[in-house]
């Protein structure tokens, strides 16, 4: 083994600013590891069997409040000294809970009220997890004296690798609308707005005459009469997000008390609705991510891609890590099926083609008790025997071998829009109070198709921020906005300039309709892209659920099919070109997706959401001269090492590795550039043969994709 031991260190992310170096094996592999469900005995056969998978990390400790805190005064730390001792002694290094995911029973017993309550006014009872509200100051002042106690005892542990706060925060519960909470609430709205006839100003408080005199008026947005102020719901989703922050930072400043230099890490679910991660990733040390793909799902592989991009993204750019998948059926569908022979193979690699250092389970061993009963594990009920265990020692063995790969970063085509506020805007998850022109225009619908087209090209996508500036825009020859319902005027100069400056951006629909406080934008949609977009939107045009209308694109006179959303669309200028028109029904004629030159660029709007095929990227894509694959069920993505040991002769140079994915049941031929199977150790002249859901990883030292025909616009790629 080349990566394992908590000495052997990954000198991953450079670039998140401030953050501290992560102790990680080169290439992690393990899974979350609950020894409080089991004796010594067993502990000594796990580190035994996990030395022989290939483990080198496993997350301990997160559920294990009531195990290290039985009473209110009495702490139990020594059976989990011995755990990471053990651990310790078996190259095994440690990613510690915080244990700060579900508080013990005695303390919702004395204090009924740390319970989080439902947008109902329902008090959750006690018996599952993460059964706390975030802005309850007494679990906050119980939680900060646990961290602390784990803090000044493990942070010397030589085993810890970093620390990780709570589980998944917003599972289970994102917001909670109990009294504390609207206290906290008021509190965040003082201090975002300063005074009540600001807040009265920017909510629009005239509307159905809800003026308020004192901030102690408004409440939580639980259940209302009918439809809440949209901007009340916009505060309530951010505070959300705050009340999680403030909670991650107390947990930080104990951490930080008793061992400053050890990274933190909370994980994240993918592109969860609920949190904006984009503030989160702010105030972690290291990215990492959950991941349960639907084994069902057609489209998983593309699903499980754009979290993976997204999980990269909010790191800047810097390997993440896979920290949770199932080695096979989870148990918290309605049904859980079984990942195929190699699917779990073929997943670990995909997250560390995106740039995860290494691939981690939920959970090493399968539990005798409780409701996870029924989860895959990567070690079975049935023991080592089996197929499962077999293709975890598998995987264990090949990342041990590849730890080169380890810190270096994914060299993409194309950035797209991910925004929370925007997100929140179009899915106000009011319970069926509706305040839109369609409750089915969903972030997700919109975003989907795009990234979806994006893939299916072969391009790789990092997400930006609303935030991010035209210069560092200026790296990704397109830049995909799927909507903007929410916008800023400084966004929209910054993409102006973007534009101006060589890029192709596109703007999905119903984009430009309010500012950050919801106010509508004076002159019509898209607000303040109307004048370079060249466009005005009169009017949405809903469609029905099973309603369809027809494109036809100018350029080859070809169709596509539109569903869910369309818009009375009007050029306002004569260099606004129509690319594609509106066939059929009571639009029939107008436009639906234009484009305009705006310095050395263009600027796209799409009045319908992209179509099956993704024949508005196409077009984007083509004209920032980005050249398309046609690459079926083969996924390839290429990581680059900048510097450093690579060995096999390689040294000192740039050296990439080209991920070879088959998401079919099909052998494939995949087209591979002239290098060094990783996995096989076989030289690669121009493609290799992929069994059914194979991998190959190439080592290579040519870039990773040819220079853009027709541009000359420097590739993030490159
Ligand atoms: C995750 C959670 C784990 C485990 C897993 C099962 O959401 O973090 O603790 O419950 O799901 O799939």
């Amino acid at each position: 083994m080349t990566t394992t031991g908590p000495g052997a260190t990954n000198p991953v992310h450079g670039d998140m600013d401030q953050c501290r170096p992560v102790r990680l094996p080169r290439l992690a592999f393990g899974g979350d590891y609950n020894p409080e469900q089991w004796s010594p005995t067993v502990w000594r056969e796990d580190v035994e069997l996990m030395r022989k998978a290939g483990v080198n990390l496993v997350s301990v400790g997160i559920f294990a409040w009531s195990a290290l805190q039985p009473a209110p005064d009495s702490f139990e730390f020594g059976w989990l000294d011995q755990v990471l001792d053990l651990l310790h002694a078996g190259g095994i290094a440690v990613d510690l809970g915080t244990a700060t995911a579900n508080p013990p029973p005695w303390l919702l017993a004395a204090h009924p009220e740390v319970r989080p309550v439902t947008s109902y006014g329902i008090r959750l009872a006690a018996g599952s997890r993460q059964t706390f509200c975030p802005s309850s100051p007494v679990f906050a002042e119980h939680a900060r004296r646990l961290v602390g106690e784990l803090a000044r005892r493990y942070s010397d542990h030589p085993a810890l690798a970093f620390w990780h706060l709570s589980n998944e925060y917003g599972d289970h519960v994102s917001s909670c609308y109990c009294e504390a909470s609207t206290e906290h609430f008021r509190r965040f709205l003082q201090h975002r707005h300063g005074s009540i006839e600001v807040l009265n100003e920017r909510w629009g408080t005239t509307h159905w005459g809800q003026i308020y005199r004192d901030f102690a008026e408004i409440d939580a947005p639980r259940q209302m009469p009918g439809p809440a102020n949209p901007a009340q719901i916009a505060d309530f989703r951010r505070f959300s997000t705050q009340a999680i922050i403030e909670l991650v930072e107390l947990e930080k400043a104990e951490l930080a008390a008793a061992g400053p230099d050890i990274p933190v890490t909370t994980n994240f679910m993918g592109m969860c609705p609920e949190l904006d991660y984009w503030a989160l990733a702010d105030r972690l040390d290291l990215i990492t991510d959950d991941s349960y793909p639907d084994p069902l799902d057609p489209r998983a592989a593309v699903r499980a891609a754009s979290s993976y991009d997204l999980m990269r993204s909010l790191g800047g750019g810097a390997p993440w890590l896979l920290l949770e998948q199932a080695p096979s059926g989870v148990s918290w569908r309605e049904v859980n099926p079984a990942k195929a022979p190699g699917v779990q193979r073929l997943w670990s690699y995909q997250a560390i083609a995106r740039g995860s250092d290494g691939a981690m389970f939920f959970q090493w061993r399968a539990p005798a008790v409780g409701s996870e009963l029924h989860h895959s594990t990567m070690l079975p009920a049935a023991g080592t025997d089996t197929r499962i265990y077999r293709e975890i020692c598998q995987v264990g063995a090949e990342l041990s071998a590849i730890g080169e790969i380890a810190g270096s970063r994914v060299c993409s085509d194309v950035a797209i829009l991910m925004d929370w506020d925007v997100l929140w805007a179009l899915d106000p998850d009011t319970a069926g109070e509706r305040t839109m022109p369609s409750a089915l225009l969903r972030w997700r619908t919109l975003l989907d198709p795009l990234y979806q087209a994006v893939f299916e090209r072969g391009f790789v996508s990092d997400y930006v921020r609303m935030s991010t500036s035209a210069d560092q825009l200026a790296r990704y020859p397109v830049l995909v906005v799927p909507n903007a319902y929410l916008l800023s005027d400084d966004t929209a100069a910054g993409w102006a300039q973007y534009v101006s400056g060589g890029g192709q951006l596109l703007v999905g629909p119903f984009s430009g309709i309010v500012d950050r406080w919801h106010h509508r934008y004076a002159g019509g949609a898209p607000g303040p892209l109307r004048e370079w977009l060249g466009v005005t939107s009169e009017e949405p045009w809903p469609l029905a659920a099973d309603e369809q209308l027809t494109i036809r694109f100018a350029d080859d006179d070809s169709v596509a099919t539109v569903r869910i959303w369309a818009e009375w669309l009007t050029p306002t200028g004569p260099d606004t070109q129509v690319l594609a028109t509106f066939v059929d029904g009571p639009l029939a004629g107008r436009p639906a997706v234009t484009r305009r030159r705006v310095g050395d660029g263009f600027a796209w709007y799409s009045s319908v959401i992209e179509p099956e095929g993704g024949p508005i990227v196409q077009r984007v894509a083509a004209a920032a001269g980005l050249r398309a694959t046609d690459p079926g069920q083969l996924e390839t993505v290429t990581r680059r090492q900048s510097a450093g040991p690579v060995g096999n002769g390689i040294a000192d140079t740039e050296t990439f590795f080209t991920f070879l994915l088959n998401h079919s049941g099909e052998s494939v031929v995949a087209p591979a550039p002239a290098g060094v199977d990783l996995l096989t150790g076989n030289d690669t002249v121009d493609a290799v043969l992929l069994p059914a859901y194979g991998v190959a990883v190439v080592r290579h030292p040519a870039r990773c994709r040819p220079a853009p025909a027709g541009t000359d616009r420097p590739s993030s790629t490159r």
